[in-house]
Formats: structure tokens, C-alpha cells, sequence
């Protein structure tokens, strides 16, 4: 059985009232249902805390984690975020280079490959994002763009490791678009990574869970969880509010 996770990116959204509301409205949307899928919220790091209590005191089971960790683990890197100190803080699990993370702030392989590791060797399980632009994909070259990031950025990874990496396909221009990969296009992209993964590094493709992530909203969320490939997803916009992502939770218990 697929184990479905939904997961919410929050990115640099989301106040101490909005954080508050979402619980409430999350609860009060799932306070029928046993979810049975794995959901959890990636928050500002300077929230995760507040999270936990508030996950604590409703008596749910989000797992939340960080969206991004530094390379090393101290020292004169203003600004960053410790991959130590996540775990220190109970964060269970990292995103790590997400396409806005490789845009915005140029990530290369070789820093996401040393953030990969290093979170890893803090046993801090990573969901890794990987995706493709609108001019990669219209010119042919989506797989070829997926091999390039997997097998440069995850072949230090063991393959005994590999149940601690989650990947995230995420097209890049699905992002916040409100264009959304085709059921059948998501489906095909999850197909060459888990052969990606398979021949390249010698993992054992068809056991890693893969996320779908672009313009996921409660519409076309059971539409893209019914594909064979895609064991659930990575929002955005949509993980905002409490109601729109219990929707989106909903939605998975049919495939249980
Ligand atoms: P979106 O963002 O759901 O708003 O498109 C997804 C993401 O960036 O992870």
C-alpha cells in the first residue's frame, strides 16, 4: 500500500494568527475522519515551535519541518539555517532545493549534494525537490534535466540511505502558476525518475515515495493521487488555509 504524504510549503507566508486560524479550521475539518495519509507543514523555522504546540494541543499528527538547511553546521554564516539545530529542535524532516531556493538563491549541485548530505548525517530526513522549466520541458529535455539534478546531487547518497530522501517532482513552471502538470504528464516524470534511481544510482526506484508539487489545490488533488506513480504531494497556495488543506488530506483517504 501507498504510504500518501501531504505536505504544505508554506515558504515565507503565514503570521502568528494565521498559524492559530489554520489549526483551528484544520481540526475542526478533520474532527470526524481518522486521516490516514502522512501530513505535515514545513513553516518558517522560526515556527516550528509554535507548530508543535499547536499540533500537540489539537492532538494531531502533522510532522513539520524546516524548507531549507545550510551546508555546515557552524560558524559565520549570518542568516543560515543549521541543519544541527533543526534537529536540536525536533524538526522531522528538511525540504532541500526547492526550485525557488535553486533560482532565487542559485543553488548549485554541489551545495545541494553537501546540504543533502549533511542533513542526512544528522538523521534528518530530506524531501528533495527536483524539476524542470517551461523552456527544459518545451524543447524536449525534461528527463535529461531530472538525471542531471538526481545523479548530481544524490550520488553520494547510500543506497541504504534512500528511505530517508522523499523527492518532490515539481515542474518548475507549475509553481504558483495555477498551471498544473497533466495527471499523465506528472505521472510519466515520477516513472523516469524511479528508473533514474534505479539504473543511476542503484537504489531501488519503486519503493522511493515521490511527490507531485505545482498548483496542487483541493480540484485536482485526487485526480493526480489516483496516478499510479505520484504518492502525494508538496503545496503551496493551497496548504495556506486549515480548511483547503484538510481538503487536500481528505482527498487521500480514498486510496487507503
Ligand atoms: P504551489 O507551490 O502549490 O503554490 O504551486 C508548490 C511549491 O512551491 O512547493
Amino acid at each position: 500500500m501507498r504510504n500518501i504524504h501531504i505536505i504544505g510549503n508554506w515558504k515565507m507566508n503565514q503570521t502568528l494568527k494565521d498559524i492559530e486560524l489554520f489549526f483551528t479550521e484544520f481540526k475542526k475539518a478533520t474532527s470526524h475522519t481518522k486521516l490516514q495519509c502522512v501530513y505535515g507543514i514545513a513553516p518558517q523555522a522560526l515556527h516550528l515551535g509554535t507548530l508543535q504546540e499547536q499540533n500537540k494541543s489539537k492532538g494531531l499528527s502533522f510532522i513539520i519541518g524546516g524548507q531549507n538547511c545550510h551546508d555546515q553546521d557552524k560558524g559565520a554564516f549570518t542568516g543560515e539555517i543549521s541543519p544541527q539545530s533543526l534537529k536540536d529542535f525536533n524538526a522531522d524532516f528538511t525540504l532541500i532545493a526547492h526550485s525557488e531556493r535553486r533560482a532565487i538563491f542559485n543553488e548549485g549541485h554541489d551545495l545541494i549534494a553537501r546540504k543533502v548530505q549533511l542533513a542526512l548525517d544528522h538523521n534528518l530526513p530530506v524531501i528533495y525537490c527536483v524539476g524542470e522549466t517551461l523552456e527544459e520541458r518545451e524543447s524536449g529535455k525534461t528527463r535529461d534535466i531530472l538525471k542531471e539534478q538526481i545523479t548530481a546531487e544524490l550520488q553520494k547518497v547510500a543506497p541504504q540511505l534512500q528511505d530517508q530522501i522523499i523527492i518532490a517532482y515539481e515542474p518548475v513552471w507549475a509553481i504558483g502558476t495555477g498551471k498544473t502538470a497533466t495527471p499523465s504528464e506528472a505521472n510519466q516524470a515520477h516513472a523516469d525518475i524511479r528508473e533514474i534511481l534505479t539504473e543511476d544510482l542503484g537504489w531501488q526506484g519503486k519503493k522511493t515515495i515521490i511527490l507531485y508539487g505545482g498548483s496542487v489545490k483541493p480540484e485536482n488533488c485526487e485526480e493526480l493521487l489516483s496516478c499510479p506513480e505520484i504518492d502525494g504531494a508538496l503545496v503551496g497556495g493551497a496548504s495556506l488555509k486549515g480548511d483547503s488543506f484538510a481538503k487536500l488530506c481528505l482527498s487521500a483517504q480514498k486510496f487507503y
